[in-house]
């Protein structure tokens, strides 16, 4: 069987000039986010579509800055207000990046990746062939406690509806950029929270795959 290229991020991060920090090996800083540049609006809505076939080329670490901060990145500083909307002002969701070597969680504030687990958890994050394959995928978990003021089932319907915003940045992300990206609703939450050792209040929602296209 021919095996496949796994490029872990620590690794991408590394040949970067070492990004990861030294007292804390698990830290990858990103390289700041873009302020500029992209498709025209037009031109990304045009080019956006879901596509299930991913490159085992991995995604570098500059662009996965720039996808990050896209979806869900601090866009006001003086407020650490994001680039997505969320019901009543909450920012309850968090994005984990499932990679090769790891899951890794995007902190918006100090604009760096923790990884929170070291093994290779793509596949929990789908029940697709492709999806235990791609370079990356994004999983969006809301904090419930953060949406305290919801009642009963409302609490999981924002923290669904918050995540769409993101994932449609992460779209237009990809559209602009030559990415290919799919969101995806199908996927096993109990066994990925118990994996990443989820608290009991975190609520999994969907999870987005991202690579260069299969050409
Ligand atoms: C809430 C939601 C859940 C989805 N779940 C999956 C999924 O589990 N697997 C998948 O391959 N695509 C999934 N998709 C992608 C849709 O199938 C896709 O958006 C639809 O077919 C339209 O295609 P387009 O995005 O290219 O316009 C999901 C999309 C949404 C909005």
């Amino acid at each position: 069987m021919m095996s496949r290229r796994v490029v872990g991020l620590a690794a991408l991060a590394a040949g970067l000039g070492a990004p990861a920090l030294a007292a804390e090996p698990t830290t990858i800083a990103l390289p700041p986010p873009w302020k500029s540049g992209g498709k025209p609006l037009a031109d990304a809505l045009w080019a956006r579509r879901s596509t299930r076939e991913f490159a085992d080329t991995p995604v570098p670490i500059p662009l996965l800055s720039n996808l990050l901060w896209s979806a869900y990145g601090i866009n006001r500083p003086a407020s650490s207000d994001r680039t997505a909307p969320s019901w009543r002002h909450a920012i309850e969701s968090a994005i984990y990046v499932a990679a090769a070597d790891g899951v890794w969680l995007y902190d918006p504030r100090r604009h760096r990746l923790t990884q929170v687990v070291a093994d290779d958890l793509r596949a929990q994050t789908g029940v697709q062939d492709f999806v235990g394959n791609a370079p990356l995928t994004l999983v969006y978990v809301a904090d419930g406690s953060r949406l305290e003021g919801a009642a009963g089932d409302d609490k999981r319907f924002w923290a669904f509806t918050d995540t769409g915003f993101i994932g449609q940045n992460v779209y237009l992300f990809c559209a602009s950029e030559g990415l290919a990206t799919v969101f995806r609703a199908s996927f096993d939450r109990a066994v990925l929270a118990q994996s990443l050792r989820l608290a009991p209040t975190k609520i999994i929602t969907c999870a987005q795959t991202v690579g260069y296209p299969k050409t």
